[in-house]
Formats: structure tokens, C-alpha cells, sequence
């Protein structure tokens, strides 16, 4: 069960799926049962381009939707890119630093931390994520690279804010893979990863950052992901994009009830 200090936080990351009418209709089809789960944050993350369409069904709903990306410039020349002052308004959330733009966009540590920055700046609720490959666990060097990432990243935040944080660990390999981590691998990670942002900012300040488990979380696993006391929520893929989303929120919900 989530601390009763940190409200549950659900997002679902549609990745590169629902263009603007496809979006449109997969939203009205679960927008009563989603809307109705108001113990738990719920953010819909749709592809930029149909961030308009989901915002103009869920702007009078508690649901709230968040960008996938952003560049850290207000604008300019950046072609392809948007920006946090396109998303005001729309978005309250933001996904930086997701494992597939690091791995296949080039994302490094330090630019995650400049758009985390940006963020801030701009009123938007970064959900930075960190997390292993396959390879690192192997070789015993999940801590250093969850370290690695989280200083990297996270540095230099504004302290009184972070109640705006959330840190989404999403273990690469356990990404679209169908082998979620176990809830106690799960919760030997976000145990480093609050460890580390108590030591980075003090452990009252970093008290009230939300920590999300991401990778293979379904309708069938996230009951007990949702029973961790430190697991504040779930960033969700595939499963997002069907009804099993107000599923997962559902557990969540029921974690706190
Ligand atoms: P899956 O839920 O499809 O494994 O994806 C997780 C993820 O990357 C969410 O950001």
C-alpha cells in the first residue's frame, strides 16, 4: 500500500499508438470507469500529436495527460521538437528520459536533467525515468547504474518542489518483454532510488516524491505491485492501450482504500 502521504499515481505511456481519432475513441471508451477512480492520479500520455484530441474529452475530468518528451528550449530552431510551453495547458505531466529515447534517441543523464529543469520552470510534473539493462543486473551493477542515473538526472532540483516529482524505475529488460520484476526486485530498487534522493536533498524534502514501477505491469500483476509500500503507482505500456488500464488504476485504488 502507497503511503498515505503519497497519492497513487498511474500513467499510461502510449509510446508511438493513437493518432488523433484512434485516441479520440479508445479515450471515450474508458473515460467513465477511468474518471471514476478519483483515490489515484490518472495521466494518459498520448503520442504529441493527439495530446489536443485526448484533452478536449478529459479538460472537465479528473484525468490528467502528460507528454512523453520535450525539448528543454521554449523554442527555436528544433526541428521536431516540442516544448514546454506547447504543453502548458494541455499537460501536467511529462515523461523524461524514458530507456527508449536513451538507448534509441541518444539521451544522456545531463540532457534528462536539463529538461527535468525546464520542467519545473514551466509548471510541468516531470516522471523521470531510470532504469537497468539486462546486462547491468547480470553483472551486479544494477545499484551503480540506478545511482548513476538518479544523480545524473535528478540534480539540482527545486527541494520544496519535489512533491511534483515522480521517478518512474523501469528495469530495460522487463520493458515490453512480458517479465515484470518481481515486486521484490521492484522494491529493492525504488528502496535505492529513495535512499538516494533522501541523501541528494535531505529525507524530509524527498519524503513526498512519488515512485512509479514501470515495465510489463498488466491487470494480473498489478495487485501486488500495488500492496509495496513503496510503490507509488505504475507507468504502464502496452496495457494502456486497452481496458485493462482502469484495471490497473483499480488496483492501485484498492491499495488505498
Ligand atoms: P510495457 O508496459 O509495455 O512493458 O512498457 C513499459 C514502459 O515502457 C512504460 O513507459
Amino acid at each position: 500500500m502507497t503511503s498515505p502521504a503519497r497519492r497513487p499515481i498511474v500513467a499510461g505511456n502510449w509510446k508511438m499508438n493513437y493518432g488523433p481519432s484512434d485516441a479520440h475513441d479508445f479515450v471515450s471508451g474508458i473515460f467513465d470507469d477511468l474518471d471514476a477512480i478519483t483515490s489515484v492520479d490518472r495521466v494518459l500520455c498520448p503520442p504529441a500529436i493527439s495530446i489536443a484530441a485526448v484533452h478536449a474529452l478529459t479538460q472537465k475530468s479528473g484525468i490528467m495527460l502528460g507528454a512523453q518528451n520535450m525539448h528543454f528550449a521554449e523554442k527555436g530552431a528544433f526541428t521536431g521538437e516540442i516544448s514546454p510551453l506547447m504543453l502548458q495547458g494541455l499537460c501536467e505531466y511529462v515523461i523524461l528520459g524514458h530507456s527508449e529515447r536513451r538507448a534509441l534517441f541518444g539521451e544522456t543523464d545531463e540532457l534528462v536533467n536539463r529538461k527535468a529543469l525546464s520542467a519545473f520552470a514551466h509548471d510541468l510534473k516531470p516522471i523521470v525515468c531510470v532504469g537497468e539493462r539486462l546486462e547491468d543486473r547480470d553483472a551486479n551493477m544494477t545499484e551503480r547504474v540506478i545511482t548513476t542515473q538518479v544523480r545524473g538526472s535528478l540534480a539540482g532540483l527545486p527541494a520544496e518542489r519535489l512533491g511534483e516529482l515522480v521517478v518512474a524505475y523501469e528495469p530495460v529488460w522487463a520493458i515490453g518483454t512480458g517479465r515484470a520484476a518481481t515486486p521484490q526486485d521492484a522494491a529493492d530498487v525504488i528502496a535505492i532510488i529513495r535512499a538516494l534522493l533522501a541523501e541528494m536533498y535531505g529525507a524530509e524534502k524527498a519524503a513526498p516524491v512519488r515512485v512509479q514501477y514501470g515495465g510489463s505491469v498488466t491487470a494480473a500483476n498489478a495487485r501486488d505491485l500495488a500492496a509495496l509500500p513503496d510503490v507509488d503507482g505504475a507507468l504502464v505500456g502496452g496495457a494502456s492501450l486497452t481496458a485493462d488500464f482502469v484495471a490497473i488504476v483499480r488496483a492501485f485504488a484498492e491499495s488505498v482504500a
